[in-house]
């Protein structure tokens, strides 16, 4: 239980000599099940557990899901223990586990990221997360948040031995800040400027160099949509902006 790693109940890595950042304590099977349906992990993800103990999300993921998982543990113990288990379920052409820190480790090619670390360990790897995840990278995290990152969705889990239990879900972001323009249909010329504190999107709006309100934003990995109008009581414009790059890349209009 959570509870466990809170208390720090054994930091010690079985090579000795060597402290974890955190110590090993597995996720339940219940909560490996809902951490994969939220984070709706599929067989075309790429699955990094960070911080992998035994391996069991990952040939969860695998075995039930066909889903690719790269295992990243320090303590090469728990990494031998992961082989077997992955090799006696012949799982072993789909998930590997490395030997690394979770602190150094190249994670960016994952579609998906799990998290069974502490809230400290979550804001200290936050930075990394943030700028060497793809945006629409989804992550997943047993028990801890992120600090002042909020999470896009947060589940109680119920029932049993499950009560008590959050998991978080973050939908890594682009970063969309700065002046952006495009021509609509009627090659009218808007113009936003936008700030931004993770997922969260405030700014201000123009419709040729008329003062607009940005009624409306929502970014969900490069995906922002914007609501537009002129004044309080005007019809709202509707635009869907991709960014790909840390640019805009396309708008897409409601008619
Ligand atoms: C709470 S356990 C979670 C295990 C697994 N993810 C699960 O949910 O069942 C945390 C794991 O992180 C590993 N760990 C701690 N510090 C680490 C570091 N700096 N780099 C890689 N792994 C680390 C521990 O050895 C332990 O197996």
């Amino acid at each position: 239980m959570f509870r466990d790693l809170v208390d720090g109940l054994d930091s010690h890595s079985t090579e000795p000599g060597k402290l974890l950042d955190v110590p090993f304590v597995p996720t339940d099977e219940d909560v490996i099940e809902a951490m994969l349906n939220l984070g709706e992990v599929g067989p075309k993800d790429v699955l990094y557990d960070l911080g992998s103990g035994d391996g069991r999300i990952l040939i969860t993921a695998a075995k039930k899901r066909g889903t690719h998982g790269i295992g990243v543990e320090i303590d090469p113990l728990r990494i031998a223990d992961a082989m077997d288990e992955a090799g006696r379920n012949r799982l072993e052409y789909l998930v590997d586990f490395i030997e690394e820190d979770i602190f150094t480790v190249d994670f960016s090619a994952a579609t998906v990221v799990t998290l069974y670390l502490l809230e400290s360990i979550n804001v200290q790897l936050r930075p990394r997360l943030l700028s060497e995840l793809h945006p629409g990278t989804r992550i997943i995290s047993h028990a801890f948040g992120m600090g002042d990152w909020k999470a896009d969705e947060q589940l109680e889990l119920r029932g049993g031995n499950l009560r008590g239990i959050s998991i978080y879900k973050w939908i890594v972001p682009a970063q969309v800040a700065g002046v952006w323009e495009w021509d609509d249909l009627n090659n009218q010329r808007y113009r936003v400027a936008l700030r931004q504190q993770y997922q969260a999107i405030t700014g201000s709006a123009w419709l040729a160099d008329k003062a607009m309100n940005l009624k409306y934003a929502k970014l969900c990995g490069n995906r922002l949509e914007l609501e537009i109008q002129d004044g309080k009581t005007a019809a709202l414009n509707t635009f869907t902006l991709i960014f790909k790059n840390n640019e805009l890349q396309s708008v897409l209009e409601d008619a």
